[in-house]
């Protein structure tokens, strides 16, 4: 077979926010993808960058005091650690904030004009007089004009479901400012996409899609298609688009463009990849964009239709999964399974969740869920129990007789099942069939497990005269032992370089599935331990912390008014961990340049008094608070703000504003005294 070249993407992850488990299921998708082709020797290209546009980046920076450009830098620094902390094994990461990007985003935009598929007109939107700002919906909250529920976002109601468009909320406000939004007229550019129907209708049943998406997508086609504003109104992070001052592309436009980007910045770098070879019109190359499910038209509609209007090639696949559910539930923030990457790897080995998830992934659309229970048994019982089993079973037998292997095979007919097994197994992992590929593998290990068990060379081992006879034994062992780590290298990179430093060499597709006699081992150390629930327990732990860290907290930015509500019991656990403890309101004062902020210095009874920032500033003078007692969280984690380091929170109840009214003991109590 000839070799192929291929390049493969995942999505650019938004450098706003850390890593959770819906980009791990994601990047470890593609990474199996990327790494079994790459052992088949095929020249298989992986790329990714982080997707550093649009007002969220703009905001957080903001909000951090910081600038975005720090912000983006920052984040990158982040999800670099921690894919590598998964062994994400891209050939490259970049950002859409490059040069790279600007260059190919104005010259696709630029051909996109020229062809006369972009068009200009004036819309209405709804701008934050006080920010000087165009609201995109999810920024206006509002009353709800069908259920009346109030704090509701601009274009959903969370209560009752219903969708409307922002001029409809009642008492709508800038969810950034507060202020109350007043419609103002712009000009936008936008994208010609009816006039790619009939070319859509044809690329997405093609092949070039899964059945499922290619159905969702007949759907919108057939209900007409929308031209699509790629342009957004300054202030803006992002890049200008080009003859139109104060204009700049909305980040969905250049994100795409990214995975180009990222390409050409390794093709400048290695020398021996050439950018034409694999995005020209004539390329023979295969492209892959792994994504999840809620990104799709911008993939499968925008993306093919930019590409082939400015006469690039476009994708062999776009590869569709579904969202991560922990314990059958969309994850949540409030319920700790809001797990992020770091908090995973503080706790856990990386190698057991790549292992869940590809024993959870086919190449449909359907959801992935994380069952913790499920994960520790699934984890134990097939790569500790069945695995790695075959060679702790087996290893020290082979040392003991000189740690060199038998030359004779002891019994072919159950070897030749797993020389047989390469195809479909190889097979399986081209289609994305990972669950049937584990499925397949696992099925093999418990045949070896019950040869092993049947044998007992344990046993033999007592007898004398019998070392021939264990050797055999152990020789076939550690040869079924070896061909399955080689079909599960994709899976599992840290386990298998463990194994191949004990097999003394590198495990490759072709070469493993001969029986290899006669060759020494080296020695053997244990090459993975078992999953423990205290592991888990603690991971949870760590990962409620970190959330709870990096929301804003409560009185500090948010109104009260915007908390999430009360949703779900907790344990008394649960609640014994919130250390809540008397505080002494020693000062307060205003903060230089912040709207809604007073600075406290607390005592709660520690020998040393605390700053934390609170917003309670609509509600309070600050002479009135000195002197007061109030209700403070005293582990919350430490929160760097842009003023200053705030170390924890008052607790204040009230919708907001001036109606805000933070919570005092009874006389008597004492700063310092725990409030349970
Ligand atoms: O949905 C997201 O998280 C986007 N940042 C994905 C971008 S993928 C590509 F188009 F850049
Ligand atoms: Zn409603």
């Amino acid at each position: 077979m000839s070799t192929r070249n291929i390049l493969v993407t995942s999505a650019l992850p938004y450098a706003n926010g850390p890593l959770h488990l819906g980009h791990l299921v994601e990047a470890i998708q593609t990474d199996i993808w990327v790494r079994f082709q790459k052992m088949r020797g095929n020249q298989c290209i992986y790329v990714c960058a982080d997707d550093a546009h649009g007002t969220a980046i703009m905001l957080k920076a903001e909000q951090l005091g910081i600038t975005p450009e720090q912000q983006i830098a920052n984040v990158q620094a982040e999800h670099l650690a921690d894919y590598q902390g998964f062994n994400i094994g891209f050939d490259n990461f970049h950002s859409t904030h490059s040069e790279e990007n600007q260059h190919y985003s104005n010259l696709i935009y630029e051909r996109l004009k020229a062809n006369g598929h972009i068009a200009s007109r004036n819309i209405t939107q709804a701008f934050d007089p006080e920010k000087n700002l165009f609201l995109a919906d999810r920024y206006i909250k509002g009353t709800c004009p069908r259920c009346k529920a109030e704090d509701q976002y601009g274009d959903n109601c969370e209560k009752c479901g219903a969708t409307y468009s922002p001029t409809e909320l009642i008492n709508p406000k800038s969810a950034i400012s507060g202020a109350t939004p007043i419609a103002k007229e712009s000009e936008h550019f936008f994208f010609k996409l009816p006039e790619f129907e009939a070319f859509l209708k044809e690329w997405t049943r093609a092949g070039h899609l899964q059945d499922e998406v290619a159905n969702k997508l007949a759907e919108w086609l057939d209900s007409g298609l929308q031209e699509w504003d790629i342009s957004r109104d300054a202030p803006y992070f992002g890049f200008e688009i080009p003859g139109e001052p104060n204009k700049f592309f909305y980040v969905w436009l250049d994100a795409p463009v990214g995975y180009m980007a990222s390409f050409k910045n390794l093709c400048d770098r290695r020398g021996d990849l050439n950018f034409d070879d694999f995005w020209s019109k004539e390329s023979s190359a295969e492209l892959y964009h792994f994504i999840g499910k809620d990104i799709v038209n911008f993939h499968a509609l925008f993306w093919p239709s930019m590409l082939t209007s400015a006469g690039y090639r476009t994708p062999t696949a776009v590869c569709v999964h579904g969202f991560v559910t922990v314990n059958g539930q969309k994850m949540s923030k409030s319920r700790g399974t809001f797990i992020n990457a770091s908090s995973y790897l503080q706790h856990l080995d990386a190698d057991y969740l790549r292992y869940y998830f590809a024993s959870k992934l086919t190449n449909r659309v359907d959801d992935i869920d994380l069952n913790f229970a499920d994960f520790l048994q699934k984890v134990n019982s097939d790569l500790v129990g069945k695995l790695v089993n075959l060679a702790s079973r087996t290893a020290k037998f082979v040392q003991k007789a000189g740690g060199v292997l038998a030359t004779e095979i002891d019994n072919p007919e159950l070897w030749q099942p797993f020389v047989d097994a390469a195809d479909s197994i190889a097979q399986g992992y081209e289609q994305r069939e990972y669950a049937k590929v584990m499925r397949e593998i696992m099925a093999l290990a418990d045949a070896a497990n019950e040869y092993l068990t049947a044998k007992a060379p344990w046993s033999l081992a007592k007898e004398p005269g019998k070392e021939r006879e264990v050797l055999a034994i152990c020789t076939q062992g550690i040869n079924m032992f070896r061909v399955l780590m080689t079909y599960l290298k994709p899976v599992v990179p840290a386990l298998t370089e463990r194994a191949e430093a004990f097999l003394g060499h590198e495990l490759s597709w072709a070469d493993e599935l001969t029986f290899k006699g006669g060759v020494s081992l080296n020695e053997f150390k244990p090459l993975l331990t078992r999953v423990e629930q205290k592991q888990i327990d603690a991971l949870l732990e760590t990962n409620q912390a970190a959330v709870a860290a990096a929301q804003p907290a409560a009185t500090a930015e948010t109104s009260a008014a915007e908390m999430e509500p009360i949703a779900e019991t907790i344990n008394f656990d649960d609640f014994a961990k919130v250390d809540l403890r008397i505080a002494l309101i020693v000062k307060a004062e205003h903060v230089k340049g912040a709207d809604k902020l007073l600075q406290l210095t607390l005592d709660a009874g520690e020998g040393k008094t605390r700053t934390v920032f609170s917003g309670i500033k609509s509600a309070y003078q600050p002479e009135e608070l000195e002197g007061k007692l109030t209700v403070l969280v005293a582990n919350l984690a430490p929160r760097k703000m842009k003023f200053g380091l705030s170390e924890g929170m008052v607790l204040a109840a009230g919708p907001g504003g001036s109606e805000l009214y933070l919570l005092e003991p009874h006389t008597g109590a004492q700063p310092g005294q725990r409030v349970m």
